[in-house]
């Protein structure tokens, strides 16, 4: 069920268009971009699809994560967005407002950003901003006052790009594996 379309300006994909081929390249780009739907996701598979090279040990333990997901979703304690392009999911994220782990979302006024994921060909284009910049704008219109997110140490882009967005580092925890997360947060 289509929420809404794109709107184009602000973010990586969509600034200038000073005439010539860069002009140009920005202007096809920014019509791609504006084929693009912000949606809800309902079917596993649709997220299973954003991971062309996992194995099959690696989507069966997505399918069980996204399955409880979407059964909360379903309770209203998060929205798993999705972003369209011609009919094709081509990226993820997910807007929760009640977490076991409360630091990161307590059902009032802080909530969380979790499993951000754009198709590894489309990526760098300004979707994930987008994804997050319309979480943000929801999560606000419901009252909340903070977003939070957790991302691992070393996945550097994805700090980099929270950075940009406004996110700084509150706490650090382990994930399932161990590994070290940074805890961020801005607020909304
Ligand atoms: C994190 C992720 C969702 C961001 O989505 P995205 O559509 O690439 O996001 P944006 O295009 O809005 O921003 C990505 C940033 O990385 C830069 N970038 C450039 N080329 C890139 C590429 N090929 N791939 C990823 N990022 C790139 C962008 O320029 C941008 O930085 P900037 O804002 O400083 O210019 C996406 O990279 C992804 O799916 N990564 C793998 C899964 C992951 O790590 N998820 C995060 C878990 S916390």
């Amino acid at each position: 069920m289509p929420i809404r379309s794109f709107s184009a300006g602000g973010g990586s994909a969509f600034g200038g268009s000073e005439g010539g081929s860069w002009g140009l390249i920005m202007e096809n780009m920014k019509e791609e971009q504006e084929k693009m739907k912000i949606t809800t996701i309902d079917k596993v598979n649709n997220i299973l699809a954003l991971y062309p090279e996992a194995d099959e040990e690696r989507l069966a333990k997505i399918r069980s994560d996204v399955e409880k997901d979407i059964k909360k979703a379903e309770k209203g304690d998060r929205i798993v967005y999705g972003i369209e392009n011609d009919g094709k999911i081509v990226g993820t994220m997910q807007l929760v407002f009640r977490d076991d782990k409360e630091f990161y979302a307590d059902g009032k006024t802080r909530a969380h950003l979790h499993h951000a994921r754009v198709l590894e060909d489309l990526r760098g284009q300004g979707i994930g901003t987008k994804l997050m910049e319309e979480a943000e704008n929801e999560a606000k219109r419901r009252g909340f006052t903070e977003m939070t997110l957790g991302v691992d140490e070393d996945n550097r882009q994805a700090v980099k790009l929270y950075e940009r967005l406004g996110y700084k580092e509150f706490m650090r925890e382990k994930g399932e594996q161990g590994e070290p997360i940074v805890g961020m947060k801005k607020d909304l």
